[in-house]
């Protein structure tokens, strides 16, 4: 393929050097003449592992060339890779003026372009720029279509500076971001064969997984880092804890508490996190990620209440109370907040929880909710279909089968439901459906 790569940095350069030495023929951009020097010379303009010889091999090759010329690099290519900085500005934003000022020239050079190009992000860039921000510039610019004349989409990069040409060859895996087929398409030629999977998405999920996988990767290391200064405080060995937390795939390195959902309450998390929280203060040790959980968390019970309360309903029907699905365990349930609040507004209110139900009626957990809430227990109603039928809004706190088939059966087209579960049937629903956060 011939391949045009604009800014010569770590990804650019690294980028380049690969896919010439998989035998494309590669165009190199940048503004900066001393890394066009370097490349031209068969030298590397970043310093990584294996790159001094990789670029003396490729520039033998002969499959890789050099300019500052927008137009030329845009006319003798079939598909753009454009990888330029993108820093942080001075108040956190990130600065775009180097791939703003692209977007133009691209645009400007596609002018004359009378087959397809196709343009391929791999910057990392804040959600919705493609498609707001840069592929109205390059239309406005071309005077062309995108779907017609010229494709757009994104591709994450994944590599990391030290292991870049490793990383290269074998990624997590590859994302596609695009809103047509054939950009994929050319991206499976020069990307397929890797030994990883090729995922095609939006090109905004495609945008925001490169922020969460970097977020991700700094929760990571400052909870591994936390964790060990608390683990020093108690004299006990950081490595070999840590080492044994890696060792759970079930519950810790894996997907598990990684989908979007409600708030986490329980028997155990708030307690533990509580203790973790006072265990660090006796001994000074400031562990600020961890304090922030439950902070975190609250937050999260307040956007479901303020998600009611702007829908202007005052009769509300819960559906689930304990902490989740398949237990009668009322303790720190976050869905017995939401009722409490709602109690302390006024509102109507009726629940179902087969599962509290049962425990109330057999005795079982009785203790805890006529000691702790029994203001709330007596709003618990057996009937799912009164419950339905008597509220304006319902938040649905429980997601078993038995439970979307009521609602499907019973919910009018006048009601609005509000999923904390993410609700599997949710397209057969006749309410208002909204999302907790979808
Ligand atoms: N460095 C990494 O490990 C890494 C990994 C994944 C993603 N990224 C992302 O990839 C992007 C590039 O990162 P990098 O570390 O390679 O950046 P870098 O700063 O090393 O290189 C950027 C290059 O772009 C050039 N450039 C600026 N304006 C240009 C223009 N108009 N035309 C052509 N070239 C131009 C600069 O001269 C520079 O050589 C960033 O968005 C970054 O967040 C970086």
């Amino acid at each position: 393929m011939q391949v045009s790569i604009f800014g010569l940095g770590y990804v650019g350069a690294v980028s380049l050097a690969c896919l010439a030495r998989d035998g494309h023929r590669v165009v190199g951009v940048d503004v900066d003449q001393a890394k066009l020097d370097l490349i031209a010379a068969g030298r590397t303009p970043v310093v990584e592992e294996g790159m001094v010889q990789l670029m003396a091999d490729v520039a033998a090759g002969g499959l890789v060339s050099v300019t500052r010329e927008t137009r030329q690099a845009v006319k003798e290519t079939e598909m753009s890779l454009i990888c330029v900085g993108t820093p942080s500005a001075a108040n956190g934003s990130q600065d775009q003026t180097a791939m703003l000022g692209l977007a133009r020239d691209v645009g400007i050079a596609m002018r004359e372009k009378t087959v397809p190009h196709v343009f391929v992000f791999r910057s990392t860039l804040v959600p919705g720029t493609v498609e707001d921000v840069l592929l109205p510039i390059i239309e406005a610019e071309s005077g062309k279509k995108d779907g017609v004349d010229f494709h757009v989409c994104f591709q994450p990069e994944f590599l990391r500076e030290g292991s870049s040409i490793r990383d290269y060859d074998k990624p997590p895996y590859t994302i596609v971001g695009a809103n047509a087929e054939a950009p994929a398409t050319k991206l499976r030629e020069l990307f397929g064969h890797l030994p990883c999977e090729f995922y095609t998405t939006s090109i905004r999920a495609a945008e925001m997984v490169k922020y969460c996988c970097n977020n991700f990767h700094a929760l990571k290391i400052t909870f591994a880092n936390e964790t060990a200064r608390l683990c020093e405080a108690l004299e006990v060995d950081p490595f070999e804890v840590m080492d044994l937390v890696c060792k759970d795939r079930q519950l810790n390195i894996s997907s598990a508490y990684l989908k979007p959902g409600f708030a986490y309450g329980g028997s155990c998390l708030p307690k533990d996190l509580r203790a973790t929280m006072y265990l660090a203060k006796i001994r000074d040790v400031d562990l600020p990620m961890q304090a922030a959980i439950a902070v975190s968390n609250r937050s999260h019970i307040d956007h479901a209440i303020a998600k009611v309360m702007v829908s202007g309903k005052r009769k509300i029907g819960m559906i689930g109370l304990s902490f989740k699905t398949g237990t009668d365990d009322l303790r720190e349930s976050p869905l017995v907040l939401l009722a409490e609040h709602f109690v302390g507004k006024g509102m109507q209110l009726r629940i179902y929880d087969p599962e509290v139900q049962l425990s109330s009626l057999l005795g079982a957990n009785r203790q805890y909710i006529e000691r702790h809430v029994p203001h709330i227990a007596k709003l618990l109603d057996n009937n799912i279909a009164t419950v339905i039928a008597e509220s304006e809004l319902l938040v649905v706190g429980l997601g078993d089968r038995r439970v979307c088939a009521a609602l499907i059966d019973h919910v009018r087209a006048d009601q609005v439901v509000l999923d904390l579960v993410n609700l599997s049937d949710r397209d057969e629903l006749r309410g208002h459906y909204v999302g907790l956060c979808w």
